[in-house]
């Protein structure tokens, strides 16, 4: 894709929250820096960019279609309804892998027993675009490793039909969630690895775009 120019891009970014009652939810120490300077560095290399954000309180510029969503089922809906439409899809989100079974329609109250809350697997956004992926599509997702990660990122890559996957890894002070900066490796489907020093997320962001242009 030598040219992003004109094309549709969907972006994911920030965390999920899945509530637990009208008051409480399960959540991640996402920003949704990273996804947000993804959907920028896009709109100002041309691109019709929507972005699909969880609860972050990073601001996007007028330049980018923004729509705010709560849970993983709220950006399961929002995303798989743009699906067709977009060229170029980069799923940065932290979507929860699971969420509570039942939300209780009234504030839980505390009790001297132990609560127990049951929680089933949210909707594999990535995975479910992965399946019904045209040719001409493109689609990035991301992996957040502790272990074994370019074995593991590289078998995520395969098992969600993906043709780029970046890296995050935890191992590096200074990147990752909350912080500014970010140290990432891009892996696509044809085996090529490429590793990036620790810098910011929107230099992070040129990167990734860079990868996504010269990808054939
Ligand atoms: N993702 C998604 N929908 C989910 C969970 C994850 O779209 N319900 C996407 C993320 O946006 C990211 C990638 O999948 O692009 C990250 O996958 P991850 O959650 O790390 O992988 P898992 O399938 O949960 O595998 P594991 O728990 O083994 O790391």
């Amino acid at each position: 894709m030598p040219d992003i120019s004109g094309k549709k891009v969907l972006v994911t970014a920030g965390p999920t929250h899945e509530p637990i009652d009208p008051v409480r939810f399960i959540g991640n120490h996402s920003s949704g820096k990273m996804g947000i300077a993804i959907a920028e560095e896009a709109a100002k290399n041309g691109a019709e960019v929507t972005l699909i954000c969880g609860p972050s309180r990073v601001e996007s510029s007028v330049s980018v279609r923004r729509i705010d969503v709560q849970s993983a089922q709220q950006m399961f809906d929002a995303v798989m309804g743009l699906q067709a439409e977009n060229d170029v899809l980069v799923l940065s989100a932290a979507v929860a892998d699971y969420r509570p079974k039942q939300v209780a329609s009234n504030k839980i109250k505390k009790k001297d027993a132990a609560l127990v809350i049951e929680l089933e697997p949210t909707p594999d956004i990535l995975a479910s675009l992965g399946a019904k992926k045209r040719p001409d599509q493109l689609l990035v997702g991301f992996a957040l490793e502790t272990d074994n990660e370019l074995q593991n990122a590289q078998s995520k890559l395969n098992r969600k039909n993906c043709d780029i996957i970046v890296l995050n890894s935890l191992q590096d002070a200074g990147a990752g969630f909350g912080h500014d900066t970010n140290r990432v490796t891009i892996l696509d489907r044809h085996n090529n690895i490429s590793t990036f020093e620790l810098k910011s997320k929107a230099e992070v962001a040129k990167d990734i775009l860079q990868k996504i242009k010269d990808y054939k």
